[in-house]
């Protein structure tokens, strides 16, 4: 038998409860996957991943880059937002429309409606890669929430608690899932597990993550 996900009979997948507002969407992104693969290719074209430094030093292993009216950046001095991309020295390019109503429609789902992100930052994973431990607190606006979406190869979520050290939940991602996170969830720790090799049709052997944020109050 083959699995057909967008087929009008195949039935829905469930969405799954996190913590009192944070949920995982599966399958969210569907038959929109097209349309994000055009958007990341502009994207990528005006503002080419790169590999940030901590401010202490170290190259992140995860390759960033943003759209949108503000992107966030991390180099010796801290981690901030910034309209303008430091490498190229002008604006971020701007969110492509299939970005923001993805966005806009999957906090919608979970309960947040009216979501209007300035920010999106693109995260590449290759194998190897991984996000440790981190809350996403530099954003002004804690109303919003943060909206998540795992594209290309699976990776394991790790969903903590509030603070560092608690014991975290390891969430399998696959391709076309959205987390999103808010209310009394916004700021929970939360990573992501090197990634493990593989090959998706989505990016060959990459996970690429959207993460959509409001950070102007
Ligand atoms: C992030 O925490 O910004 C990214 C999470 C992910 O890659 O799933
Ligand atoms: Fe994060």
């Amino acid at each position: 038998m083959t699995l057909d996900l967008f087929a009008a009979d195949a039935p829905p997948l469930e969405d799954e409860v996190l913590d009192a507002g944070a949920v995982v969407l599966r399958g969210f992104v569907g038959a929109r996957e097209t349309a994000l693969k055009d958007g990341l290719a502009l994207v990528t074209a005006a503002s080419p991943f790169r590999h940030l430094v901590t401010p202490g030093g170290l190259r992140m292993s995860v390759a960033m880059t943003n759209c949108g009216e503000l992107g966030w950046v991390s180099d010796r001095r801290g981690y901030r937002y910034d309209p303008i991309d430091p490498e190229s020295g002008l604006r971020w390019p701007a969110m492509p429309d299939a970005f923001t109503t993805l966005a806009r429609d999957a906090a919608a789902q979970a309960g947040y409606p009216g979501f209007a992100p300035d920010a999106c930052l693109v995260n590449r994973y290759a194998p190897g890669a991984r996000l440790s431990m981190h809350q996403d607190r530099d954003e002004k606006d804690l109303r919003a929430p943060i909206v998540s979406v795992s594209l290309g190869l699976p990776a394991v979520f790790q969903w903590g608690g509030d603070a560092r050290g608690d014991k975290a939940r390891r969430v399998p991602l696959q391709h076309g899932d959205v987390v999103v996170w808010g209310g009394p969830s916004r700021l929970r720790f939360h990573g992501v597990l090197a990634l493990k090799d593989g090959e998706h049709p989505f990016a060959g052997a990459l996970r690429i993550n959207l993460t959509f944020r409001k950070v102007r109050a």
